[in-house]
């Protein structure tokens, strides 16, 4: 018997398990039925039909004993509820905006920032696309521009923040474009881009252009806490709280979906330094939202948030939430399974193109990928490739993005260790046998967010190379 290692302690999550959900693992036969039920989009699926769902880290938190007893607290009362001043005073506290305005979710305030601040023609650059971000920008009549450093583009690039803003391409974009820029838009962490970080120092020389330029400064803090935890591991070593504050306190506001970092199921604010922006905002909230003291949240919601936000900032919660992230992301990287690198905050991102090297961009490989990987273990994620960039709203042709990810988003607080290896063993077992993957063309393709509706059908790919080939319903007939 080797003899144990007396210097290594592992690390454990902190807390204890009170509440189990059960569920249900199928046979390959159901699940190529139900995949092909899907349109082969795995959005498509029914949760019920899922094994370990790994969709989205969006509203599938596990919410503490303490989030639970704040829902039974909360002020249900249509205007003025005690748990809207629990809400505002939190995010005053650990973010330190001023004005608060409560949201459904995320998109609920990407949606009133984009009407107030852009007209049409303006033009809105940010740390790469996000999905909704981007399409509430161009219904406002806005145009968003990539200003990211190319390291991001790159899934093998080990640059430790990705998520960094390219200051001279930021720079030529404010000044080429006087007058028509509204606002700069930053994400900590990047989503599209792997879960990466921005740097406190690239954040503050941001900052420094866009008040050169007098021009707003807006985040998507969704997953501020997170980007916290890298800059803590990378840059300072400051408490994960401290860092989220000050990365708020170099931006004029945010957008929040509370269903991410915040760990709770639904909900989301914009909040504002500017009482005059803050002014337009709360009487646009009750068209669209509901009353600015609600915001489409009920009041057990806005407790549960503010809660979850107070948690979410702890170092502990953090280490373990991304620390688990690390451990499937680390078994992968280490069998030679290409993901993007450094591994990232909510999830592990597998580089489909590299992963099937033999199907085009234009058969949607991630699609394809996540789909195979569903089938093989029920295991569910989601494509960030060719599907979720879409179109050009102006030419109506596709974007063509250099990333072509399948996304493993890890839900806060709600699966063990041994699920992270069921999942990292069903992606060794697609992956060797990847050269059965074929690809998948849209038969449904809907206007806005196509990811999220579109159905597929699987293509034929050449007939010698089929010959050698196993079918499958991913595969090729
Ligand atoms: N910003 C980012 C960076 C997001 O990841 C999301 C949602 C939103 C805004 C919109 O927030 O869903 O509350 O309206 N991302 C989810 C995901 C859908 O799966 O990544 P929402």
């Amino acid at each position: 018997m080797p003899k144990p290692n007396l210097t290594h302690r592992s690390w454990a999550e902190p807390y204890k398990i009170k509440v189990v959900e059960p569920v249900r693992m199928t046979t390959r036969e159901y699940r190529e039925r139900a995949i092909a039920e899907a349109g082969y989009n795995t959005f498509l699926l029914r949760s019920d039909d899922v094994y370990i769902d790994l969709l989205t880290d969006s509203g599938t938190n596990a919410m503490s004993d303490r989030q639970w007893a704040g829902m039974m607290i909360g002020d249900e009362a249509y205007a003025g509820s005690r748990s809207f001043y629990h809400l505002e005073e939190t995010i005053r506290r650990f973010y330190g905006y001023q004005h608060v305005v409560p949201t459904h979710q995320g998109r609920g305030a990407e949606h009133i920032i984009s009407q107030i601040l852009i007209r049409p023609g303006d033009i809105i650059p940010g740390n790469m696309y996000f999905t909704t971000t981007r399409v509430h920008q161009e219904l406002a009549g806005g145009k968003f521009v990539d200003v990211i450093i190319p390291e991001a583009h790159e899934p093998a690039s080990e640059h430790p923040f990705k998520g960094n803003v390219d200051l001279g391409k930021l720079e030529e974009v404010l000044r080429s474009n006087p007058g028509r820029v509204p606002y700069v838009s930053v994400a900590a962490t990047v989503n599209m881009a792997g879960g990466q970080p921005i740097s406190l120092a690239n954040l503050r020389a941001v900052r420094d252009l866009t008040r050169r330029h007098g021009v707003l400064l807006i985040l998507d803090a969704t997953r501020v806490a997170e980007n916290a935890y890298f800059n803590q591991q990378r840059e300072c070593a400051w408490p994960i709280a401290r860092i989220v504050h000050e990365i708020c306190s170099l931006t004029d506001g945010c957008t929040m979906s509370a269903k991410k970092d915040p760990l709770a199921n639904i909900g989301g604010f914009l909040a504002l330094n500017d009482e005059g922006i803050a002014e337009k905002a709360r009487n646009m909230v009750v068209i669209y939202e509901g009353l600015h003291t609600y915001g489409g949240m009920s009041g057990r919601d806005m407790e549960a948030v503010a809660i979850g936000i107070e948690e979410s900032v702890s170092d502990e919660h953090m280490h373990a939430r991304i620390g688990q992230v690390q451990y499937l992301g680390e078994k992968l990287h280490r069998w030679g399974i290409p993901i993007v690198l450094p591994i990232g905050g909510h999830g592990v991102f597998l580089d489909a193109r590299a992963f099937l090297p033999n199907v085009a961009q234009e058969l949607c490989p991630a699609q394809s990928l996540a789909a195979a990987i569903y089938t093989d273990s029920g295991v569910r994620s989601m494509e960030r490739g060719i599907v979720s960039a879409g179109r050009d709203p102006e030419t109506g042709e596709e974007h063509k993005p250099r990333l072509e990810l399948v996304r493993l988003a890890i839900p806060r607080r709600v699966y063990t260790q041994a699920h992270m290896d069921v999942t990292a063993e069903s992606i060794l077992s697609v992956y060797t046998e990847r050269d059965r993957i074929g690809g998948l063309k849209f038969v449904h393709e809907p206007k806005y967010l196509r990811f999220f509706q579109a159905r597929f059908a699987p293509v034929p790919v050449a007939k010698e190379e089929a010959a050698e080939k196993r079918t499958s319903p991913l595969t090729v007939l």
